[in-house]
């Protein structure tokens, strides 16, 4: 799939960054507020979409925001508080396929603001003495450490993404991590270890992606042109998605 566009001289955005998905499998979207996170988001679910349209994506949007109100009524779409069901009923059914091999169907689980949400549940884990954020991070932790095999990835987006968000050392399990905008020393250290990324200014929706094998490179995501019909498209595919589900009956691809 087309995991962003290299750029040109002119800063335009100009080959696709093309991986296969199978292999590049976990995704690590981060950038500070405003860098364009959740609108490279909604291009790489529309891409995803096209390039696997079976896919069964589950959405948890801890922000409950405009970006993704169209999916109000998806099924698999969770807001707020209702993230923890959503990554609940997602580990559920990764531990059927992993326990009965019955299916290799592929399963995404995307969380934007991941670490907004793991910050909420602590303070409301420690007034309700529940665990509820350990229940995440270990579901999350084991799909980055098992669901490659098995298809299941996970696609988190953060502001930050330092390592006590990942249980067991697994932030090291994204095949694919995208730092957006100007990214400070501190973070650079944690997302891009080691790399040298020259301290330039970035417009929204660029910044670097690392893919495992490759060196760092520069990616942009394009300013979609009706977003409108993007989000109506994507939409309609994971509708479609569910009825295919329930009857096996085809679905059809973003055109
Ligand atoms: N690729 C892009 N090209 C041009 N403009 C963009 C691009 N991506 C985002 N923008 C603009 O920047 C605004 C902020 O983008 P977005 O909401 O995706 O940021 P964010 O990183 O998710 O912010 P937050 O952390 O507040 O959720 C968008 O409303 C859009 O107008
Ligand atoms: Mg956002």
């Amino acid at each position: 799939m087309i995991y962003g566009y290299a750029t040109g001289a002119d800063g335009k955005p100009s080959a696709p960054i093309k991986l296969n998905i199978q292999d590049y499998c976990h995704i690590l979207l981060t950038g500070s507020t405003g860098s364009g996170k959740s609108y490279a988001l909604l291009y790489l679910i529309g891409c995803l979409l096209k390039d696997s349209p079976e896919t069964e994506v589950f959405i948890c949007d801890f922000k409950n925001s405009e970006d993704f109100r169209f999916l109000n009524d998806y099924p698999l779409y969770y807001a707020g508080q209702h993230c923890y069901e959503g990554v609940m009923e997602f580990f559920r059914r990764f531990n059927d396929a992993r326990e009965n091999g019955k299916s290799f169907k592929r399963r995404v689980l995307i969380f934007d603001e991941y670490p907004s949400y793991i910050f909420y549940q602590s303070m409301m884990d420690k007034d309700n003495k529940t665990k509820l954020v350990s229940d995440v991070t270990n579901a999350i932790a084991t799909t980055l450490m098992l669901g490659r095999g098995i298809s299941h990835a996970a696609w988190l987006v953060t502001q930050r993404a330092e390592s006590s968000l990942f249980a067991n050392g697994s932030r090291d399990n994204f095949q694919i991590i995208i730092g957006l905008g100007r990214l400070s020393k501190e973070q650079k250290g944690m997302i891009f270890t080691g790399e040298e990324i020259p301290n330039e200014p970035m417009k929204r929706g660029e910044g670097h992606l690392l893919s495992d094998g490759h060196k760092l490179r520069k990616v942009k995501f394009p300013l979609i042109s009706d977003i409108n019909d993007w989000k109506w498209h994507i939409y309609d595919i994971l509708m479609r998605n569910l009825e295919h589900n329930r009857d096996s009956s085809q679905s059809t691809p973003l055109a």
